[in-house]
């Protein structure tokens, strides 16, 4: 069973599009997958066709560090989701604090019935976006192809060094995924830059923006079944045929980062990318 944390700081940049429907994808190939909704939006509960889990979820985390009773079907044929509670937004810190290390007991406790366990993570640096990231080997971050997702990635490289040295040792950064990527040449130019400073860490395949995607939430269906021909859910099929491929290959599956300028200075494109205006 294999655990990875679906993360970034920055809203917006495509977690919950990502932990959706590469889950159903995964599914589609004959792997078993559970999804956490650790987001208290609840996004992906709703997405995958289920109400919030509102208070009973939140005990299954806070009084009994396990969620098996709490985990149900969904739209997408193999996945299994854990809800989202609203109540995971904490009333205070030191519930929140206890909020994350009962989730963190609870992952510790999952019974290995599945292939993937891909968790949602909420945006923010709060306990309970880093709690996954103390017990998940792995990491996948979806980036957004526009300039101002970049100079999130050097506040997530940070994050991760230091759970790394407090919490998780193990922990490993396995994909940078470019999304929503269109037409444009500064969408393009985001791609190269992210490649020129996570090398191989980037996903060959990357998920072009459609207008499907976005309206898939709202049918409550995975993008695989919602336009299971069109190009989001090629997409998403060529991301998890990837990640199965990349996990054979454990050495690049498990590459360290790369080392290199992260301040979010140095990860911005070109001016000319930023469309700044030519000189008169
Ligand atoms: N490939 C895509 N094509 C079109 N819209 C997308 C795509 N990926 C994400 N979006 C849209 O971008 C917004 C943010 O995506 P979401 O997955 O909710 O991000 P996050 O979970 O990081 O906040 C949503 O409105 C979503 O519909
Ligand atoms: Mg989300």
């Amino acid at each position: 069973m294999k655990i990875i944390a679906v993360t970034n700081h920055k809203g917006g940049s495509a977690k919950t599009t990502t932990t959706v429907n590469l889950a159903a994808a995964l599914a589609e190939f004959g792997h078993r997958v559970l999804v956490i909704d650790l987001d208290p939006q609840g996004s992906a509960t709703q997405w995958l066709g289920l109400p919030l889990g509102d208070r009973p979820v939140l005990d299954a985390y806070l009084v009994r560090g396990d969620v098996t009773a709490v985990i149900t079907a969904t739209t997408a044929p193999g996945v299994d989701l854990v809800p989202a509670s609203y109540y995971l937004v904490a009333a205070d810190r030191r519930q929140e604090t206890a909020i994350a290390l009962g989730i963190i007991r609870a992952l510790e406790r999952l019974p290995a019935m599945w292939d993937y366990v891909l968790i949602d993570c909420p945006p923010s640096h709060s306990p309970l976006a880093l709690a996954p990231l103390g017990v998940a080997p792995w990491v996948l971050v979806p980036v957004e192809a526009r300039v101002l997702a970049l100079s999130g990635i050097a506040s997530l490289v940070g994050t991760m060094d230091s759970v790394r040295e407090r919490l998780n040792p193990n922990l490993t950064l396995a994909g940078v995924i470019a999304s929503r990527v269109n037409r444009t040449r500064h969408a393009r130019e985001v791609v190269e830059r992210l490649r020129e400073r996570f090398g191989t860490l980037v996903f060959d395949a990357v998920v072009r923006e459609t207008i499907s995607m976005a309206e898939a939430p709202s049918f409550q269906l995975p993008i695989t079944r919602y336009a299971p021909d069109g190009p989001g859910a090629e997409d998403f099929r060529a991301v998890a045929r990837e990640l199965l491929d990349r996990e054979l290959r454990s050495d690049e599956w498990r590459v360290a980062l790369p080392d290199g300028d992260d301040s979010p200075r140095a990860m911005l494109p070109s001016k000319r990318a930023q469309g700044a205006p030519a000189r008169r």
